[in-house]
């Protein structure tokens, strides 16, 4: 753990982010851009991102309520895609396609069966320079082995189509991390913070925790541990996406509660805090403003976050959702934001 009292880090990256719509759009928004200078906005709205226009109004949208960050925009990729909707999704301003598979998580009812339905879209998308990323869970598994079974349809379709770029989102096995590893210069996963700190046990192995209740659901200590070193490791293959999925209180406290984690209130203190105890501070950066711009062929971002050690607390409630870490003391808190400061890596 360093002994140092104040950090400074690059404006970090989110490549995953869920900042819903209507009245709920603007206060998610806002809370995402008190750190993050971009975010990768995920398209699973009701009806869903699928085409031009409605990525050009999602942005202006989060535009207007966020002015100071960037929304990089991903539209729900369908079978039903035709390339000439890819390049006037691409003219629009998207440079991501999001893959369901059917029924998996949270407005997924629309989705595939299989990856290889949109085998027939790969050389559009190639020529377009679109990533695909993939919420990776087979549908219909063993909720357990659902991410693992969905390893094989990955790794066939990633080698099939080198010239595509393939996000893995939010890894949560040790057999995911290991297959990206694997794989070729095209494949790169995203780890939210949760992964990085959760396991089953802490959403069912007492009481139940329906704030810690994800999909894909958090797994074993070894998964973890592979998640943990995955994100230390300084392998370029492997960066930050939150996957910080608000949900109003009472559809999590319910008896059919919604999937998802609300990390964004402490999205950036959590990670420095779970580098700090690692005693991997220094590989922070690149883990959140370094590795997913270049898998993206992003420019680095201009400007800096600085934090505190000041032990501070979670609110309980954050714009009607319950934050992750509700309630419990961070060790590290945001003093300050730069937008025009030259990065100067931690030591
Ligand atoms: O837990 C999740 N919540 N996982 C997802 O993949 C989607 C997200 C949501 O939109 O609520
Ligand atoms: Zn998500």
């Amino acid at each position: 753990m360093s002994q140092a009292a104040t950090l400074v880090l690059r404006r970090p990256d989110d490549f995953h982010v869920h900042l819903r719509q209507d009245a709920d759009l603007g206060a998610y928004a806002r809370e995402a851009s008190r750190v993050f200078a971009r975010v990768l906005v995920m398209p699973n709205l009701v009806p869903p991102i699928l085409e031009a226009a409605d990525v050009a109004k999602y942005r202006s949208g989060i535009l207007e309520a966020a002015p100071g960050m960037e929304p990089l925009m991903a539209f729900k990729l369908l079978p039903r895609h035709t390339p000439a909707q890819l390049a006037a999704l691409k003219a629009a301003g998207a440079i991501a396609g999001k893959v369901y598979p059917e029924g998996v998580t949270t407005n997924s009812e629309d989705g595939i069966t299989d990856l290889r339905q949109i085998w027939p879209l790969m050389p559009a998308l190639e020529e377009l320079g679109l990533v695909v990323c993939c919420h990776g869970e087979k549908p219909g598994v063993f909720s357990l082995d659902r991410e693992e079974r969905f390893l094989d349809e990955f790794a066939e379709t990633a080698q099939r189509f080198p010239g595509v770029r393939l996000v893995l989102e939010h890894v949560s096995t040790a057999a995911a991390v290991s297959r990206v590893r694997a794989l070729g210069s095209n494949v790169a996963a995203t780890i939210t913070l949760h992964h990085l700190e959760i396991t089953l046990d802490d959403v069912i192995g007492g009481n139940l925790k329906p704030h810690l209740f994800c999909k894909p659901i958090a797994k074993r200590p070894s998964d973890r541990d592979a998640l943990r070193e995955a994100a230390f490791s300084g392998d370029p293959k492997f960066f930050f996406g939150s996957d910080s999925a608000p949900h109003h209180k009472g559809k999590k406290e319910c008896a059919a509660g919604c999937a998802g984690v609300y990390s964004m209130p402490v999205a950036l203190e959590g990670l420095v805090d779970v580098f700090d105890r690692a005693g991997h501070l220094d590989r922070l950066d690149a883990f959140c403003s370094e590795f997913g711009a270049g898998f993206y062929g992003l420019p680095r971002n201009h400007g800096t976050v600085t934090l505190r050690r000041e032990p501070w607390t979670v609110p309980d409630i954050v714009d009607g959702v319950v934050p992750y870490r509700a309630l419990e003391q961070m060790p590290w808190r945001v003093a300050t934001l730069d937008h025009s400061a030259n990065p100067v890596n931690v030591a």
